[in-house]
């Protein structure tokens, strides 16, 4: 099994995998889409630990759109580290993967944050976080949240995120705010599923914001689609 790292070494140092022990392998997501990673649980040496990894991509689509997904979700998660809700990143796992903390918990789902305001409040201030560091998330979904048996609240999945810690990088600042508008609605959805929940004007500004942003990729998407169905007539 090739366990090791070629891609990042200048800018991340991995810890050292021990030998893999396969009985410990266990899938948590086998994917066929080239485009999605395999997700597997691992034990490496004394730590658990959830891989993904891409390696099952043809080479074309390794090399590049892979090669990007990695990239963006292990610099995403360096400048994270050490922020409460974000898994560990422990390494590499050949050329197209990496190893991360198992978060063990629960994805929670909308039920859930009516029930529990504080975790919705977590969610809130991680997503502040994010925002503080230029970095905007892009897919928070209930999957794509892991509640732990602490009670505490992680963020997973970060192969969507726009990092934007350029000073002079304008153009990335205004993509950078559109898209924080989307996270903030996706975090006010939840916030508000306590009873206790009262809409701020600010959040009603937020959500018409984002419902606007909606009828555009809307708008994207079915011109898209009219072009690809023009496509295969002429095909
Ligand atoms: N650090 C983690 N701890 C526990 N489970 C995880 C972790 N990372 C991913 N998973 C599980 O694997 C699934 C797929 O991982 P994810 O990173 O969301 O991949 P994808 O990009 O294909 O959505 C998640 O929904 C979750 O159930
Ligand atoms: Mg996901």
């Amino acid at each position: 099994m090739n366990i090791g790292n070629t891609m990042f070494t200048r800018t991340f140092k991995p810890v050292d995998f021990v030998d893999i022990d396969c009985r410990c392998h266990k899938s948590l997501q086998n994917s066929f889409s080239p485009f999605k990673a395999n997700v597997f649980r691992m034990q490496c040496g004394d730590k658990n630990t959830v891989v993904k990894d891409y390696s099952h991509a043809n080479f074309f689509i390794r090399a590049t759109i892979c090669r990007l997904l990695i990239k963006r979700e292990i610099s995403a998660l360096r400048k994270l580290q050490g922020i409460q809700g974000v898994p560990k990143l422990y390494g590499f796992y050949g050329k197209y993967g990496f190893a991360m903390q198992t978060i063990e918990g629960f994805h929670p789902d909308m039920a859930f944050f009516s029930d529990n305001p504080p975790i919705a409040k977590q969610l809130e201030r991680l997503v502040e976080h994010f925002h503080k560091q230029g970095m905007t998330h892009n897919d928070l979904r209930l999957n794509n949240m892991i509640v732990d048996k602490h009670g505490c609240l992680f963020i997973i999945d970060y192969a969507a995120t726009f990092n934007n810690s350029h000073k002079f990088n304008f153009l990335g600042k205004i993509l950078s705010s559109i898209l924080q508008i989307t996270d903030q609605a996706k975090v006010i959805r939840v916030l508000q599923q306590s009873p206790s929940f009262k809409l701020t004007k600010s959040q009603q500004n937020i959500l018409k914001k984002a419902k606007r942003l909606h009828i555009l990729t809307d708008l994207w998407k079915s011109i898209r689609k009219k072009k690809t169905q023009k496509a295969k007539l002429v095909m």
